[in-house]
C-alpha cells in the first residue's frame, strides 16, 4: 500500500470530504443554471439525458478523480506528473493538470459575477423590495442590476474577496463548518419553496415540464449541454475533485463516498426545478428566458408568501454560501500549485490567483452594458463575452479535461493501481468503474466531440 501524504495536511474524517466535495459541487450550477439551460432545452427529455450523463459519465469520472488525487497527494498539475512518470508514461499528461487550473480560473470570473447577483438579490429583499412585486418589477429590478458596471463590479469584488479570504487560511478551516451546518438549512428552505409552488396551481404544469420527455424538442446541441451541465454540477473534469481527494484519508471507500456527493447534488438541482417551473408557468413567464431565470422567479414566490422578507433573504444568503464553497474548489487547484511546486505561502497564492480571476471577471461584467453588443454569431446565436467563457468552459474544457482524466484512469495507469485506491475501505463496483470509465465514458464524451465538429449527428443515431 502506497503512503503518500499531502502536505496540506488531510480531511479530519471521511464525512470532511463529503462536506467539502458536496461544497464545491452544489452551487450556481444547482440553482441558477440547471433551471435556465433545462429551460431553454425544452424541459423533460433534456433532463432525462442530463440524469443519463451524471450516471453513466458524471460518477465514474468522479471516481477516477478521487482515484487519481488520493494517489498522488498533490495538487492536479502535480499529481497528473507524478503518476505518469510511476507508471512510466508521458509526463506530457501534466498538462490535464494545466488545462484544469485554466479552466477552473476561466469559470470563477463569471461565476463571482453571478455570485454577486445573489450578494445584491440578498440586500434587495432585506430591504423589501419583492414585497407584493409583479413580474415587471421584478423583470426591471434585474435588467437594471444588469445595466450598472459599477454595481455588478462591486459585487464581483466582494465576492472574490470572500473566496480569497478563505483559500488563504486553508481549505480545511471553515469550510467544513460552513458546509456542514448550512447545506442542510438551503436544503429546508428548497423544500419551502417547492411547497410554496405546489400553491401555486401550476404545480403539475411544472413537473410535467421537467419530467414528461418530448424527444421532439432535444436539439443536436442539447446533449453537449447536458453533458457540460453534468461535469460542471458535479465539478469534475477540471481537477476540483482530484485538489479535494489528494486530502482524502487513506482509508475511505472512494465509490460509496463519490455516490453520496453525486446523489446530493443532483437531489438539489431537482428540487430547484420543481421549486421554479410552477413559478414560471403560474405568472406566465417564459422558461426559455435565459441566465436572468431564478432571479426573475423567485422574488414573485418571495413577495407573496407570508414570511417572505425573512425566507427570501435566508434563501438568497444560503445561494452566497453555497456559491461561496463552489468557488473555493475552482481556485484551489491553481493555489495548491503554486504553494507546492513554486513554494509560494499561501496567503500570497490565493491574492495572486484571485486578482487575475477578478481581473478576468471584466469581461463578463461589461458583457451585460458596455460591451453587450460585442458579439460573436455562431450559428443562430449571437455570444457575448460571457456567453462564450461559459460555453467555453462548460461545453468543451471540462468535457475534455474529463475525457483525459477518464482515459488516464481507464488505460494509462495500470490495473493495479487503480484496484489499490478503489478497494480501500472495501469499495465494491470495480469491473462495473473500470468498465465505464475505458469504455463507456470516452465513447460518449467523443461523441458529443464529434457531434460539435458536426462529423456525427447524435439525433439520427
Ligand atoms: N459545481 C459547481 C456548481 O454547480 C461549480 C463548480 C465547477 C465548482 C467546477 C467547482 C469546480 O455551482
Amino acid at each position: 500500500m502506497l503512503k503518500r501524504v499531502s502536505i496540506h495536511g488531510n480531511w479530519s474524517s471521511r464525512m470532511g470530504f463529503v462536506l467539502a466535495a458536496t461544497g464545491a459541487a452544489v452551487g450556481l450550477g444547482n440553482i441558477w443554471k440547471f433551471p435556465y439551460i433545462t429551460g431553454e432545452n425544452g424541459g423533460g427529455a433534456f433532463v432525462l439525458v442530463y440524469l443519463a450523463c451524471v450516471v453513466a459519465v458524471g460518477l465514474p469520472v468522479m471516481i477516477a478523480e478521487m482515484v487519481l488525487g488520493r494517489r498522488g497527494r498533490r495538487n492536479p498539475i502535480g499529481t497528473m506528473k507524478l503518476l505518469s512518470e510511476e507508471e512510466s508514461r508521458s509526463s506530457a499528461w501534466r498538462f490535464v493538470g494545466w488545462l484544469g487550473v485554466a479552466t477552473g480560473m476561466l469559470i470563477l470570473s463569471y461565476y463571482s459575477v453571478v455570485a454577486g447577483w445573489t450578494l445584491s438579490y440578498t440586500v434587495e429583499s432585506i430591504s423589501g423590495a419583492f414585497r407584493d412585486a409583479g413580474p415587471e418589477e421584478v423583470g426591471a429590478m434585474f435588467s437594471g442590476l444588469l445595466a450598472s458596471p459599477l454595481t455588478l463590479l462591486a459585487w464581483h469584488t466582494l465576492f472574490m474577496g470572500m473566496t480569497v479570504f478563505v483559500v488563504a487560511r486553508g481549505v480545511q478551516h471553515g469550510l467544513e463548518a460552513a458546509v456542514r451546518y448550512l447545506m442542510p438549512v438551503l436544503l429546508v428552505l428548497l423544500l419551502v419553496l417547492v411547497g410554496y409552488a405546489m400553491t401555486t396551481g401550476h404545480f403539475m404544469e411544472g413537473v410535467h415540464f421537467l419530467f414528461d420527455p418530448d424527444f421532439s424538442k432535444l436539439t443536436p446541441a442539447a446533449f453537449m449541454i447536458a453533458l457540460g451541465q453534468a461535469f460542471f454540477t458535479l465539478s469534475i473534469g477540471m481537477g476540483a475533485i482530484m485538489a479535494y481527494g489528494a486530502y482524502l484519508p487513506e482509508d475511505t471507500a472512494i465509490a460509496p463516498t463519490a455516490a453520496t456527493v453525486v446523489a446530493a447534488d443532483t437531489t438539489v438541482a431537482l428540487l430547484a426545478g420543481l421549486a421554479i417551473f410552477p413559478l414560471v408557468f403560474a405568472n406566465g413567464l417564459n422558461p426559455g428566458e435565459g441566465p436572468g431565470l431564478i432571479f426573475q422567479t423567485l422574488p414573485l414566490a418571495f413577495g407573496m408568501m407570508p414570511g417572505g422578507v425573512v425566507f427570501g433573504t435566508l434563501f438568497f444568503l444560503l445561494l452566497v454560501v453555497a456559491a461561496w464553497t463552489s468557488a473555493i474548489g475552482l481556485i484551489e487547484p491553481a493555489v495548491a500549485y503554486l504553494v507546492e511546486s513554486r513554494s509560494m505561502p499561501r496567503r500570497r497564492a490565493a491574492l495572486l490567483i484571485g486578482g487575475s480571476i477578478w481581473l478576468l471577471g471584466f469581461a463578463t461584467v461589461f458583457s451585460f452594458n458596455v460591451w453587450s453588443d460585442l458579439t460573436v454569431s455562431i450559428g443562430d446565436r449571437a455570444f457575448t463575452m460571457f456567453d462564450g467563457v461559459e460555453f467555453f468552459t462548460s461545453n468543451i474544457a471540462l468535457p475534455l479535461g474529463g475525457l483525459l482524466i477518464a482515459v488516464f484512469a481507464g488505460w494509462v495507469m495500470s490495473k493495479g493501481s487503480t484496484l489499490d485506491e478503489f478497494e480501500r475501505g472495501a469499495s465494491t463496483g470495480y469491473a462495473t468503474w473500470r468498465l465505464l470509465v475505458r469504455w463507456v465514458a470516452p465513447a460518449a464524451l467523443l461523441i458529443v466531440f464529434l457531434q460539435v465538429t458536426g462529423l456525427v449527428d447524435i439525433t439520427n443515431l
